[in-house]
């Protein structure tokens, strides 16, 4: 059966949990379509210098989606790595290179909005993420994020790994 499994990461070790449970369930199946996703924290253009910029508006020929933003390429660089990691542990369930795709997006909503957004536009039928995610603050069983998309999630299944 065709599935499409959205995989919403953050370089947590939370996430990293969610893609290897996508790993052992979803990357089996030959008929799986994998997707890694990720958004950016924005930054404001005044924090870059010229080349940075300059850097930056080439890349939107080809993501005009992403006009008017900006981001640090440390961030860039750390999700790439993530991903190539990720892309790892997909390929070594079973999943051909071609079933795999990486995509980020750069947060001008609220990045809950922008995984739902993302999971209905892509008509993806599973939505897997992480119980938690980055942030040090303990005193709530799941974090903001997961909670939002638990809750507003709609036309698929959200698997939140723990
Ligand atoms: N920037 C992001 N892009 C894509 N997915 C994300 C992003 N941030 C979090 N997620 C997903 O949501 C899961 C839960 O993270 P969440 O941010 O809700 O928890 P937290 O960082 O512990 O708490 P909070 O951010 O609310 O303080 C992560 O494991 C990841 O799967
Ligand atoms: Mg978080």
């Amino acid at each position: 059966m065709l599935h499409n499994v959205l995989i919403a990461v953050d370089g947590s070790q939370n996430s990293r949990r969610a893609v290897e449970y996508a790993g052992k369930v979803f990357s089996p199946n030959p008929e799986a379509r994998l997707v890694l996703f990720q958004i950016l924290p924005a930054i404001s253009r005044m924090n870059l210098d010229k080349k940075e910029i300059k850097e930056i508006d080439a890349r939107k020929v080809e993501r005009p989606d992403l006009a008017g933003l900006y981001w640090r390429a440390e961030d860039e660089d750390k999700m790439n790595k993530f991903f190539a990691e990720a892309e790892d542990i997909l390929g070594k369930g079973g999943a051909k290179p071609e079933q795999i795709k990486s995509k980020f997006g750069v947060k001008k909503l609220e990045i809950a909005d922008a995984i739902l957004e993302e999971a209905e536009l892509g008509k993806y039928d599973t939505l897997i993420l992480g119980r938690r995610g980055l942030s040090r603050v303990r005193e709530f069983f799941m974090g903001s994020i997961s909670t939002k998309v638990v809750r507003e999630a709609r036309g698929c299944a959200v698997c939140v790994v723990g």
